[in-house]
């Protein structure tokens, strides 16, 4: 049979306890996923595609998963289809993120109609955790510990500390 590939896509700026655990629910159900950081987005990210890769693939590494880590730029259905998978995953928090995670959805289906969308929930100790949550606590002086792996959090802690307060 022919193995399902799944695709998690997103910015990952920096991963969190819930990416991570969307990423381990995914591993559960498809043969391989591969976790692909989008490289340009209209967002200017903290961590570069590169330090945003290493730490992903530095969590899992301690983790007997069938995940790769890869980075993608451009449209994500022609980076889907040249990895031959069948699947998109994307997490869903609250209600929020429905709206505009339904769009994109259905605008991938009607550019490749053989690709599925699977909308997983994470456990609801990450429903409200996101990405620039974390940046902006962080940067603001507060505990994000138990929101991130550690390495996340030394990483953070480099990348504010090394601005110097230069204020950008
Ligand atoms: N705490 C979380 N729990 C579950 N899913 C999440 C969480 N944070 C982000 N996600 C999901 O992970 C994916 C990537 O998110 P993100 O890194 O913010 O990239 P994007 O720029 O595509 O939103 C999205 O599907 C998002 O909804
Ligand atoms: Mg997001």
């Amino acid at each position: 049979m022919r193995k399902t590939v799944a695709i998690y896509p997103g910015s990952f700026d920096p991963v969190t306890n819930g990416h991570l655990d969307i990423i381990q629910r995914g591993a559960k159900l498809f043969d391989e996923v591969i976790v692909a950081v989008l490289v340009n987005s209209e967002k200017a990210p903290l961590f570069t595609a590169e330090e945003r890769v290493n730490m992903i693939r530095a969590i899992l590494a301690e983790q007997r998963l069938a995940v790769r880590v890869d980075t993608f730029d451009g449209l994500l259905v022609t980076y889907a289809q040249k990895q031959n998978a069948q699947v998109i995953v994307r997490g869903i928090r609250a209600v929020s993120d429905y709206e505009y995670e339904l769009q994109m959805a259905l605008m991938n289906r009607r550019l490749a109609p053989g690709i599925e969308t699977v909308f997983m929930m994470p456990s609801e100790a990450y429903s409200f955790l996101s990405s620039r949550l974390v940046r902006e606590v962080f940067t603001l002086g507060g505990s994000v510990e138990g929101l991130v792996p550690r390495l996340v959090e030394e990483m953070l802690r480099c990348k504010i500390e090394g601005r110097g307060g230069a204020g950008e």
